[in-house]
């Protein structure tokens, strides 16, 4: 097996590769100055994808992520089926194919949030996105999907993974919480992972989302007075939900707020902002970003093992 990264993913390409004793090689990727894309598989990559299965780690976010995921699992097929077809007709025109072999690792799945059509007319973004993806791959490997239902169902198989078994010991490690706290009740089922992982209290919060920038929470007691505790969430974006759920836990008697996720976003100053209301920020390594203390590269290793049980090649 080999592993492969373009521009978004390469740490945690380099932490899959690792975890599983595989080489790890990057596709060359740069941009026209009118911002287009272009990519290219290295010669001496090539004949590694034709003999051997290959994951290929990138992100669908942001939106030119997208774009370069489909245009790496393009050049890999064409280099599995032995299109090498080429204007200038250096090299072999054509080779056999190799038949199946790529599985697509998505350490972030972008526009995983539009899972549902909230409103008449709207896109199901996540499905979109989602058939675009297995259309060009025989297999999916995604980490931290917001919502899994919505690839149920996809033309190649799925293996969903988690980086909660990480992210439970990295905080039982560093901060050595006393009760965790989901913000909202789609959290609920990663949080309560990570509380008996830990072996302590947990909770949640219902929130109800009023903009992309406002959230309120209905008032709950927490019993929270005088512990440390740390809210657990798949991803952080403007912030503004665990800054909402600390101030809860604050007024309550905390002594410590921590935020931890899978997926860092940490958009438009989410950073500087949280700093405000929590003593410590922790995300996984599926994204670059400045909170990256917790390994991602086991997860999708799981993910990556789980699929291969279940194809036939
Ligand atoms: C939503 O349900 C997600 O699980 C997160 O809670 C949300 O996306 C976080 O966004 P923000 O940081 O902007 O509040």
């Amino acid at each position: 097996m080999v592993v492969l990264s373009g521009s978004n993913a390469e740490v945690m390409a380099k932490q899959l590769a690792e975890e599983l004793n595989w080489p790890h090689f990057s596709i060359e990727t740069r941009r026209f100055p009118d911002t287009e894309g272009y990519i290219r598989i290295p010669d001496e990559v090539i004949e590694s994808i034709r003999t051997e299965p290959v994951v290929l780690v990138s992100n669908t976010f942001p939106d030119s992520g997208i774009i370069e995921t489909l245009l790496m699992l393009e050049a890999i097929k064409d280099v599995r089926t032995g299109n090498l077809q080429n204007l200038r007709e250096i090299g072999p025109q054509s080779l056999d194919d190799v038949g199946p072999g790529v599985l697509l690792a998505i350490p972030y799945f972008g526009y995983s949030r539009q899972d549902k059509r909230f409103r008449p007319g709207e896109a199901v973004s996540a499905r979109a996105i989602a058939n675009l993806l297995a259309s060009r791959c025989d297999g999916i490997i995604v980490f931290d999907l917001h919502a899994p239902k919505v690839l149920e169902g996809l033309s190649v198989p799925v293996a969903f993974t988690s980086a909660m078994p990480e992210l439970a010991k990295h905080l039982q490690k560093d901060i050595k919480p006393d009760f965790i706290l989901s913000p909202d009740k789609g959290a609920i089922e990663r949080a309560s992972e990570v509380a008996r992982e830990i072996g302590c209290q947990f909770s949640y919060l219902e929130k109800t989302r009023i903009d992309a920038h406002t959230i309120v929470h209905k008032a709950k007691d927490l019993d929270v007075e005088g512990k440390v505790v740390a809210i657990v969430d798949d991803m952080i974006a403007t912030g503004g939900t665990i800054c909402r759920a600390a101030d809860a836990l604050r007024s309550q008697g905390a002594v410590q707020v921590h935020a931890a996720c899978s997926h860092g976003l940490f958009t438009g100053g989410a950073v500087a902002r949280l700093v405000r209301y929590v003593d410590g920020v922790h995300a996984t390594s599926s994204l670059a970003n400045p909170r990256d203390v917790i390994p991602g590269g086991p997860a999708l290793a799981r993910g990556v093992k789980q699929l291969f049980t279940t194809l036939q090649w």
